[in-house]
């Protein structure tokens, strides 16, 4: 065998040279065309060259009988150019690929003998396995978040729509990716503000949103409260797509409203409480010296024998000490509030009874009655008078109200899985100014000029109700009307009606 050197090496670079060989931390071998290895280097401790001369490659190393398919090798000696082949065998770490490469060693144009050596390449396909991994396990993070993950390049197109956002949207996943745009999902011009603040450093810095409160549109178009963080992704400085967390803030919204509403209707009750007990002991207090002045008025007209003039202004102290008296009787049955008769009474028909009574009067005349009563509606344990009282004083504020004019519904249903039946009783009136209406119920509220109204009427009307065991409240805006709202319990059992007898 003979190998072409470019000039002749000395012994001591021909010692060199095989030194660096052996010191070469490969195995390089040197293989016949008949895979017979002729020579071959010692990196490795424990297979000597000894070992290795001699014998075939394919034996040697792949314990094979005869040469193996895919070889480097073969193929270096038959077209005679270097070839890189990867191993046969399984590498164990992902990210490298063993390979052989063989060179040609020529002696006139013929191939000679092949130089093999093996090594590792990093291994680009396997790389990419690796990223596709860990890229599935991201995708499965953001997929399961508890918050709605969204994601959209800079046209709109969605990218990434997690099960989150679908129990918020009502899309599934591959609708929201192949119909929806970032757009549709904003009412209005929305999406162009929130892309606005992003871009500006106020809202958690350039390029970032954070816990900003907006609303969103759902398949059906409702809108749904929600607090979004934000942000721009960027490859390099370009800007590619845009990615939004966001938590559904409906649940959150509902309790707190429950919340106010109920610490608003302890309040009501509690003002409600001690503004009767107050009206009590006034009215009480009154009672007495207003029976004094009718008594003794009645006493100087009928002993003296008076001129006109004097006559008529004790008649007139006459009229309006009974004008008190009045008052001071309903102020009485507004802190007292006892249930007289309680029986099963039909509202439709005391609806009805109440409407015959005012119909002819001239305040009525010009108002329109529409009913929507519900002709299946159980019997309500209720004492009559007072039934006709909460009816008639909503009534004659609505008219009043309406000045005449107008149109006044009457509504009736069973509520609430059959547990109280719903009054509602809604005028065309110019409603109630929001300001006022936490104290429309309060004792002498009122808006009515001096000598219009006392401003008990409604302050009667809750405390019968709540003397049910119901409720009463106003839903009102102004200029749009206004409408009374009254749950009275089909079952008055265990409330305490009488509290306040
Ligand atoms: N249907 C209604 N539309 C608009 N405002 C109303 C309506 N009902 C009541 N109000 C407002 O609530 C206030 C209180 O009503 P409430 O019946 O207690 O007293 P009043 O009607 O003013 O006086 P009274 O009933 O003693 O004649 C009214 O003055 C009015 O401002
Ligand atoms: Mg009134």
């Amino acid at each position: 065998m003979k190998i072409e050197v470019h000039h002749m090496r000395s012994d001591q670079e021909n010692e060199y040279l095989l030194k660096a060989v052996d010191a070469f931390k490969r195995r390089i071998i040197v293989i016949s065309p008949d895979y017979e290895i002729l020579a071959a280097n010692c990196p490795f401790e424990e297979a000597s060259a000894s070992d290795l001369v001699g014998k075939r490659c394919y034996h040697i190393f792949h314990e094979r009988s005869s040469p193996c398919n895919n070889c480097a090798v073969e193929e270096a000696i038959t077209k005679g150019v270097p070839t890189l082949m990867p191993k046969p065998d399984k590498s164990v770490d992902l990210s490298r690929v063993a390979c052989y490469y063989a060179y040609p060693i020529f002696t006139d144009d013929k191939v000679e003998a092949i130089v093999s050596m093996d090594f590792d390449l990093p291994s680009v396909g396997k790389l990419e396995d690796k990223m596709q991994k860990s890229h599935s396990l991201l995708r499965n993070f953001i997929l399961s978040a508890v918050d709605g993950v969204i994601a959209a390049d800079k046209k709109g197109k969605i990218l990434i729509f997690n099960e989150a956002a679908s129990d918020v949207f009502g899309f599934k996943e591959s609708e929201a990716l192949n119909q929806v745009n970032i757009r549709d999902i904003y009412p209005d011009e929305l999406e162009l503000e929130v892309m606005r603040h992003l871009r500006s450093e106020d809202y958690g810095g350039k390029g970032k949103l954070r816990s900003y409160k907006v609303k969103v549109l759902n398949k059906q178009r409702e809108e749904i409260p929600i607090r979004l963080n934000a942000s721009i992704v960027y490859e390099g400085r370009k800007e590619v797509a845009t990615i939004g967390f966001f938590h559904d803030m409906r649940e959150k919204l509902r309790m707190q409203e429950e919340l106010e509403k109920t610490q608003l209707q302890l309040l009501q009750a509690e003002k409600m409480a001690s503004l009767g007990k107050l009206a009590a002991g006034v009215a009480h207090q009154l009672n007495n010296p207003l029976g004094g002045i009718t008594l003794f008025t009645k006493i100087i007209l009928e002993e003296h024998s008076l001129d006109a003039t004097l006559q008529e202004d004790l008649h007139r102290i006459l009229r309006d000490a009974e004008r008190c008296r009045d008052t001071v009787k309903e102020l009485l049955e507004f802190a007292r509030q006892t249930r007289h008769f309680i029986k099963p009474q039909d509202i439709n028909q005391a609806i009805e009874r109440t409407l015959f009574l005012l119909e002819n009067q001239t305040l009525f005349h010009n108002i329109q009655i529409e009913k929507d009563l519900d002709d299946k509606l159980p019997l309500v344990p209720a004492d009559i008078q007072q039934l006709n009282h909460i009816l008639m004083n909503i009534i004659l504020n609505a008219a009043q109200a309406m000045e005449g004019n107008g149109r006044l519904n009457f509504r009736t249903a069973l509520k609430a899985n059959g547990e109280h039946v719903r009054i509602e009783i809604a005028d065309t009136g110019p409603g109630i100014p929001e300001a006022i209406q936490a104290r429309i119920f309060e004792p002498f509220f009122t808006t009515k000029e001096e000598g219009q109204g006392t401003g008990l009427g409604l302050s009667l009307v809750y405390g019968m109700v709540e003397n049910h065991g119901g409720h009463i409240r106003a839903q009102s805006a102004v200029g749009k009307g206004t409408t009374f709202i009254i749950d009275l319990p089909l079952d008055t059992q265990g409330n305490e009606g009488d509290k306040r007898g």
